[in-house]
């Protein structure tokens, strides 16, 4: 097995981190299990704190 990696975009903010990622609430909860999961850092998503691409938008201005 072996260790996730986080890779973030520094030109999006994308977090897109490879592997299985168990997401918790704030008790440690197991709410599901994601593969290769990629997260928003723009603020940008409507499906937070998953990445929907809307960072896009953002790099075309
Ligand atoms: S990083 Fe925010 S929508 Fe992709």
């Amino acid at each position: 097995m072996t260790n996730p990696k986080v890779f973030i975009n520094p030109k999006s903010g994308s977090i897109r981190i490879t592997g299985t990622v168990d997401m918790v609430d704030a008790d440690g909860n197991l709410i599901e299990t994601r593969e290769n999961p990629k997260f928003c850092g723009c603020g940008q998503s409507k499906e937070k704190p998953l990445c929907d691409g809307s960072h896009k938008g953002l790099l075309e201005k």
